[in-house]
């Protein structure tokens, strides 16, 4: 994992770069057609053919549009049938404005499989004092607060705690419906979209996932 202080630095100097790159992919390149499989944030060992892999990480991992999800996605709206992203949307500053533009770009009928670090479930382990639950990345921790704080921020790269509800009232605000939480994991409501995505997917834990999954459509006209 990359220190705090060089991913800032990183952004800033390559931010402006991935910004005109979107606009431009988004502009010139961008499908037309409304059937795009679009992943945000692959990272370095889940790039899946046959999607649009997006992420600003081209360096270790592998990606189709360098940009910084920070910004508007650099899709045409409503030409995304599949949108996923997986332990992605914790490090964006603005979760209102990623799900409306994710909303933007899906066509009518379109589904955003997203997940992250289940903020329901470490609440209650945290409650319940049960430390086998968490995980020692990116820190090891003694103390059960201690583990909390490193699961919920990650050494200061996420920037919020998921909650389903919250992802539900954001989610819902910008207009999808059908928001289902998706349990046991390896579960999904569109195997016809999503199957690709389940094989990279880590979680083994059915009764207290460490990821939070949730799958939403925008309403079809
Ligand atoms: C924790 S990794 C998750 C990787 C993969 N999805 C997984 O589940 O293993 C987060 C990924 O999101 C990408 N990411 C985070 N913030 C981003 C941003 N503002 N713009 C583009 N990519 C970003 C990182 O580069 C990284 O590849």
């Amino acid at each position: 994992m990359l220190r705090r202080g060089v991913k800032e630095a990183f952004y800033r100097v390559a931010g402006p770069v991935m910004k005109v790159n979107g606009l431009l992919y988004r502009g010139l390149r961008a499908p037309r057609n409304g059937d795009l499989k679009v992943q945000l944030g692959p990272g370095q060992r889940n790039y899946m053919p046959g999607w649009i892999n997006v992420d600003a990480n081209k360096f270790t991992g592998k990606c189709d549009v360098w940009a910084d999800l920070r910004n508007p996605l650099p899709f045409r709206t409503g030409t995304v049938s599949a949108m996923y992203s997986h332990h992605v949307i914790e490090h964006l500053p603005d979760l209102l404005a990623h799900f409306r533009d994710a909303y933007r770009c899906l066509r009518p009928g379109g589904v955003y499989r997203v997940g992250g670090p289940n903020g329901d479930v470490a609440i209650r382990k945290f409650v319940d004092q049960d430390e086998s639950w968490f995980i020692d990345y990116p820190d090891a921790r003694s103390s059960i607060g201690g583990k909390f704080e490193n699961f919920i921020f990650c050494r200061g790269e996420h920037l919020t705690i998921l909650t389903y509800s919250y992802l539900e009232e954001i989610m819902k605000s910008v207009g999808f419906v059908s928001i289902r939480r998706c349990a046991p994991v390896k579960e999904t409501n569109y195997p016809h979209l999503f199957n690709d995505c389940l094989a990279k997917e880590w979680e083994t834990d059915d009764a207290f996932p460490h990821t939070l999954l949730i799958e939403a459509e925008k309403p079809a006209i």
